[in-house]
């Protein structure tokens, strides 16, 4: 069997070494703990169980786990991009027919983070070039911001078939490229659009409409959750909401801080 990921090996560690020093006597390690030990090992097993040989090829989950380190230290972006075009660490590589990385400046001042690619992106490999994305556009610049000024990304790098929602595998296999463009672009803000990347990036099940309308922090980022420009085009009384939860935004970059920034 394929070894566990490195993290539920550092958890096993910790965890025996806790057991040794009491004796045995496990009831002195934290619950919470113990749980997450289990939890972690469990999952790293039963990835390494399914994933003996893909349906793609033989690449098996075992490798796909080892980038898992290489993601993590990919020096930039062309690297990173490199790493998701050869991904297979969830299916959605099998049906894709282009992998959407994202796109803008290295240094953005902002990064947008949407969903997951639609049909036009899956076709393109670009983020945001359908209906949705000129709508985005235009939100952008009613803060002044051009979308060649930003950087733009979504949770999940491949289209999910039939735009279904995406699956938690998918999003826990996806999230460690999204975490690392954070890490490299280094954003003043973050903007999630759309309550799926609000809730993956807050790590939170609250509804758009709590999230909405202050600053949250993730990795100690500021993120400003908003509407999702898709959401806009079949509710467009949306739109003054969204444009003042991107005024909180345009606060941030002058310079206001996260308390003064929200609305009210
Ligand atoms: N919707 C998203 O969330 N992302 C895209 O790239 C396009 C549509």
């Amino acid at each position: 069997m394929s070894p566990p990921d490195a993290g539920a090996r550092a958890l096993a560690r910790v965890f025996l070494e806790q057991t040794l020093s009491a004796e045995g006597n496990a009831l002195m390690l934290e619950d919470a703990t113990r749980e997450e030990v289990v939890r972690r090992l469990a999952a790293a097993g039963r990835a390494a169980r399914a994933g003996a040989v893909t349906p793609s090829g033989g690449r098996t989950s075992s490798d796909a786990m080892a980038t898992g380190p290489k993601i993590a230290e990919a020096p930039n972006l062309e690297t990173l991009a490199a790493l998701v075009a050869s991904c297979s660490r969830c299916t959605l590589h099998e049906s894709r027919k282009n992998p959407v990385f994202g796109e803008g400046a290295a240094d953005a001042r902002v990064v947008c983070v949407g969903e997951a690619p639609g049909a036009r992106e899956d076709e393109t490999g670009r983020p945001f070039v359908g209906r949705a994305g000129h709508l985005l556009d235009r939100l952008l610049m009613s803060i002044g911001l051009p979308r060649t000024s930003v950087y733009i990304c979504n949770v999940l790098k491949s289209r999910p078939p039939r735009n279904r929602d995406p699956l938690p595998e998918e999003v826990s296999a996806c999230a460690p490229y999204l975490l690392r463009q954070l890490a490299l672009i280094e954003p003043e803000v973050i903007i999630a659009f759309g309550a799926f990347a609000a809730r993956t990036l807050l790590e939170t099940k609250s509804a758009l409409g709590r999230l909405r309308g202050t600053v949250h922090r993730y990795s100690g980022y500021p993120v400003v959750a908003t509407y999702h420009p898709a959401a806009l085009l079949r509710n467009p009384g949306w739109i003054r909401p969204t444009w003042e939860d991107l005024q909180i935004a345009r606060r941030m970059l002058d310079g206001v801080g996260d308390r003064e920034a929200r609305i009210g």
